[in-house]
């Protein structure tokens, strides 16, 4: 545990951190911030990882990250190493990265392509569904290989989008918005698109307070001058701050768009994902500097490069960008407590070659700098929020409706799965 983690430590066991978590999430204000701890205890941190992280559904990667069988990805969600890859019937599959030896980690890059998954350690070998198919002869006769397959995690893809869930049991529902995804996500053909660039920034801020930093654009004007070279700052065509101008706009862009078959209405389930098309300002197509394509190519069947943007939301961990050129991913994957990070991909077709048809500096330029913005504004945000004089404070319902929103998802995802919750 950390110094920070000490000083912030309120519990001293996990027990009273459960009942305690329920008790001030079933009391909280709607319309306020959370209490202190919610932000910075590591039990309440443990809590979050227990019960939202080890159970929902998770963004975790493009499809297009593991184009052909043996291509792979690993991400780490909280103690939890989790390997992702493609199968030789060209199905995606996620597995525990632990190995059914001694445990170790089997897969030890960020990713890469095998022909079979072999442990590090003593050469146990699995297949790429997971069976394991080799371990050496040392294991006596009656070794039964398969009681050792790797085991898997849940996982499921649309429109390009790899989520993964480790819930031991049934995960939550989510097909009726992978259906939805995948017809929003059709004129991209994701799969023949590639990662042009990737960051990973480490944020010193509670992976909620990224979130929330992300649901509101109250603090668009005072922190994000590239992003509103291009971006109008309304959510939503309901947005309630939406003035007839801009509904206007939606309303022609809109036609267009409907012309070319490109889907854009508003389609929500529940708080956790929306996805919506929103139109860019009037003579921008993408979100660049000067609001010119950045890459050459549009991405799949795409002719309109006005596209504008469809947000995608999903939570708890990811928000998109996906313009006419180009397609902008970020994945949130918290630490501790108040370490969070922050991966942003950008996409473009398959095709298109760096330094003629794209350029990354232009390509990466303002999401770069919007990223930076908003990891001051959450790290400064938890350095308020741990000291003595923090107290809750009122979300507005005209700017800050979407982080309401979030924290009701949030509370309502921790509560039905706690237990004891009526203690
Ligand atoms: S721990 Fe993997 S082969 Fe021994
Ligand atoms: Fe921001």
């Amino acid at each position: 545990m950390t110094e920070t983690d000490l000083l912030n430590l309120t519990y001293s066991n996990i027990t009273d951190a459960r009942q305690d978590m329920s008790r001030l999430l079933q009391e909280r204000s709607r319309h306020l911030s959370l209490p202190r701890s919610l932000y910075n205890d590591p039990l309440l941190f443990r809590v979050d990882m227990e019960e939202v992280f080890m159970k929902e559904w998770l963004f975790v990667g493009m499809t297009c990250e593991v184009p052909a069988a043996g291509n792979y990805i690993t991400v780490d969600i909280g103690q939890n190493p989790v390997l992702i890859v493609r199968d030789r019937d060209g199905e995606v599959r996620a597995f525990h990265n632990v190995c059914r030896h001694r445990g170790s980690r089997v897969c030890t890059g960020a990713k890469g392509k095998v022909a079979n998954i072999t442990c590090p350690y003593h050469q146990w070998t699995y297949d790429l569904k997971g069976n394991l198919i080799f371990a050496g002869s040392d294991m006596g006769d009656d070794f039964d290989k398969s009681q050792f397959s790797l085991k898997p995690a849940h996982c499921k893809t649309a429109g390009g989008f790899i989520y993964v869930s480790l819930a031991e049991g049934e995960p939550p529902a989510i097909d009726d918005y992978l259906a939805t995804l995948a017809t929003y996500m059709e004129p991209y053909d994701m799969e023949n698109a590639k990662v042009a660039a990737e960051v990973t920034l480490e944020e010193n801020a509670n992976w909620k307070l990224v979130i929330e930093n992300n649901r509101e654009c109250y603090h668009c004007s005072g922190s994000h001058p590239e992003l509103l070279r291009t971006l109008l700052e309304w959510d939503d065509t309901n947005d309630p701050r939406a003035t007839p101008e801009f509904l206007a706009l939606c309303e022609s862009q809109s036609a267009k768009w409907d012309a070319e078959g490109i889907p854009h209405k508003h389609a929500e389930f529940g708080l956790r994902n929306r996805l919506v098309r929103m139109p860019l300002k009037e003579g921008t197509a993408v979100m660049t500097m000067d609001g010119k394509p950045a890459c050459k190519l549009n991405m799949g069947r795409i002719q309109n490069q006005e596209l504008g943007s469809l947000r995608i939301l999903h939570l708890p961990n990811s928000w998109n960008h996906m313009q006419s050129d180009h397609a902008i991913v970020f994945q949130v994957i918290p630490v501790s407590a108040q370490k969070t990070l922050v991966t942003t991909k950008w996409l473009v077709h398959k095709d298109a070659v760096e330094g003629q048809d794209y350029d990354v500096e232009k390509l990466r330029y303002v999401w770069d700098q919007t990223n930076k913005q908003d990891r001051t504004l959450a790290e400064q945000n938890q350095r308020g929020i741990n000291s003595l004089a923090y107290q809750p404070g009122p979300y507005s319902k005209t700017y800050e409706f979407g982080v309401i929103n979030f924290l009701d998802w949030y509370s309502d995802a921790v509560l039905k799965n706690l237990p004891g919750t009526a203690q």
